[in-house]
């Protein structure tokens, strides 16, 4: 405490009057091939010009920011500018509907949007500023929306409110005097997916923060003067901020970012583009790898990859198959493949290899980061022996950690640190794990509430609310089975108010219902009517029943406690 910071500062003014001043920051490509290059000194200027143009609009130290944007430039340059007045941003995925975006900006009651008209995906135009503007229609604390002109799609402009970011920009100075903010100092606040229907606000502060973030990515992608680093996550997700922002920048790094979909305008763009601009790391999902794997060797065959020299994953469990077909087409067996595991919470890697250092084993993050002290406990919050499972808590505190829930630190206190009784300092993470003879940890998925579909985090409890929200819905149970390409898929059962007949039409209505309410990734792949729901005597939905007939299309488990057996044979004839 008492230490203070700019962390826009410790990202850019650190590297001017260096050998790095004239390094590129930033190698973008768009999805259409456009590329630009933006050095440190230029990006440095970019982020003072706004930093000053958000300080005229009276957006200064605590203000809030909301950031709904596709992976461009500019969406760095909102996020330091934010950091460098002491805003404290939250980063909306541009996957997310104007509902979700304006129960965001709700939440945390920011009052500037930063925005695009449109961001390109698969050859279309994602129109980010309509969203913006429905979402606005319930979200009267927002006073300005800054609009940065990409796909040149028409828009709506309101008067008094929204202003183009070029005609924001000009006359705005190009140097800036950054404050030093305490090292407690809130930098940003990321939702995500929770036990309850609302998403939680996780805050990250400064100093910590950073130190975690930048240290990390020092050591885990062991970084060299001439790398070229692709992530190819969004900014949306925290990946994208640790991993594609913080960390890299604060490291004086050149971070490649790419603007749209992995198989536009062919399956093989990825290699096509870590070729042309001689990209040294890829740091990416297995339910990418897997996806890469399903599309055909020939797509990567066409390419040399000789400029790769490491291999990241990051997001959700990989499986040694893919590992395997990672390390040999990927990275011709030449590359060390790190498997992260962190959380949105945790702000930077907390169990990874080494490269280099740590032997690793297909399937395993294998031994924690510097300080930070894992294990693997029983019910009760007693270290479980090696090899069996458990939950996995981190027991010491670390610099990156989240501070608390947004606006709610009760929630934060009861969702992290009531798990173990026993031990209140645990941080349970809301992961089963194991830990295998040598000590490595190898992580199986959440064990509670919360679905991994595609590497994102969607909460069951959400779903549900989204489905019951819909009129002609009277109650909903949102469950995962295993997917070979998206990790989990999400399962929905559905009961309908009487009076309602089920039919193809309307499950098409109640997929896009949640499509509307939350994103198109919370989607369901399955929707299955069903006439009553399994539930205990007091009346709580047994998803574990429903999760096993989802799977295995039988139940096998403990019954004894469900108040009415019919309810399971009618859903099994249900079947489809
Ligand atoms: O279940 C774990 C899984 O992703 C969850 C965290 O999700 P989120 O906060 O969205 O952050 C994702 C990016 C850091 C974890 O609780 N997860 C993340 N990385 C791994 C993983 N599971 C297995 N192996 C990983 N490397």
């Amino acid at each position: 405490m008492g230490g203070k910071l700019n962390v826009s500062e410790n990202c850019l003014d650190r590297h001017l009057g260096t050998a790095r001043e004239n390094k590129a920051a930033l190698i973008f490509e768009g999805e259409p091939g456009d590329v630009r290059t933006i050095t440190y000194k230029q990006l440095h200027f970019h982020v003072c010009r706004l930093a000053h143009i958000f300080e005229n609009m009276g957006v200064g130290a605590g203000d809030r920011v909301a950031i709904y944007m596709p992976m461009i430039p500019e969406a760095v340059v909102a996020m330091l500018a934010c950091a460098r007045v002491g805003a404290v941003h939250t980063v909306v995925f541009g996957g997310f509907s104007p509902e979700a975006l304006k129960d965001r900006i709700n939440d945390c009651k920011a009052k500037l949007v930063i925005t695009a008209d449109g961001g390109w995906r698969r050859g279309k135009v994602i129109e980010l500023k309509a969203n913006v503007d429905k979402a606005i229609a319930g979200a009267p604390g927002v006073q300005t929306v800054i609009v940065v002109k990409r796909c040149g799609n028409p828009v709506n402009m309101v008067e008094g409110r929204d202003v183009w970011w070029k005609e924001a920009w000009a006359g705005a100075p190009n140097t800036h005097a950054a404050k030093a903010f305490d090292s407690e100092h809130p930098l940003f606040i990321l939702y995500t997916s929770g036990s309850t229907g609302k998403p939680k606000g996780v805050l990250h502060t400064s100093a910590g923060y950073l130190l975690g973030a930048k240290l990390s990515a020092h050591y885990v992608f062991d970084l060299k003067e001439n790398d070229r680093y692709f992530c190819s996550a969004d900014i949306g997700w925290v990946t994208g901020h640790s991993y594609v922002v913080y960390g890299l920048l604060a490291n004086g790094a050149t971070v490649f970012l790419y603007e749209g979909a992995p198989n536009h305008p062919e399956p093989d763009r990825f290699w096509e583009m870590i070729d042309r601009h001689g990209l040294t790391i890829l740091y990416t999902a297995p339910t990418a790898i897997r996806s890469f794997m399903r599309w055909g060797d020939n797509y990567v065959l066409r390419h040399r990859l000789d400029s790769l020299r490491l291999l990241g994953t990051v997001g959700e469990p990989i499986n040694p198959e893919a590992w395997m077909w990672y390390q040999k087409m990927i990275g011709k067996k030449r590359c060390p493949i790190v498997d992260t595991w962190w959380q949105t919470e945790t702000g930077s890697i907390m169990i990874t290899p080494l490269p280099g250092v740590i032997p690793t084993k297909p399937g395993s993050g294998t031994l924690p980061f510097f300080g930070v002290v894992p294990k693997i406990v029983d019910s009760d919050g007693n270290e479980a022996p090696r090899n069996s499972g458990g939950k996995l808590v981190l027991t010491r505190p670390y610099p990156s950690m989240l501070r608390t829930l947004w606006g709610d630190d009760a929630r934060y206190k009861k969702q992290y640190y009531s798990e173990f009784p026993a031990h209140p300092d645990y941080y349970f993470t809301g992961d089963g794990a194991r830990q295998d003879k040598d000590g490595y940890f190898w992580i199986v998925g959440r064990i509670d509430d919360v679905l991994n579909i595609s590497g994102h985090r969607i909460g069951t409890a959400e779903i549900e609310s989204a489905l019951v929200s819909h009129p002609k819905v009277a109650e909903a149970a949102a469950v995962g089975r295993p997917d070979e390409l998206k990790g989990q898929a999400l399962v929905v059962f559905v009961t309908l108010k009487a009076g309602h007949e089920t039919s193809d039409a309307l499950k098409e209505e109640l997929r896009n219902h949640v499509g509307r309410e939350i994103g198109s990734l919370a989607k369901p792949d399955t929707i299955r009517f069903a006439a009553g729901l399994p539930k205990t005597r007091s009346g709580k939905i047994m998803r574990r029943l429903l999760k096993e007939l989802a799977t295995s299309g039988e139940i096998k488990g403990d019954t004894t406690t469900l108040e009415d057996f019919s309810i399971i044979t009618a859903l099994k004839a249900d079947e489809e």
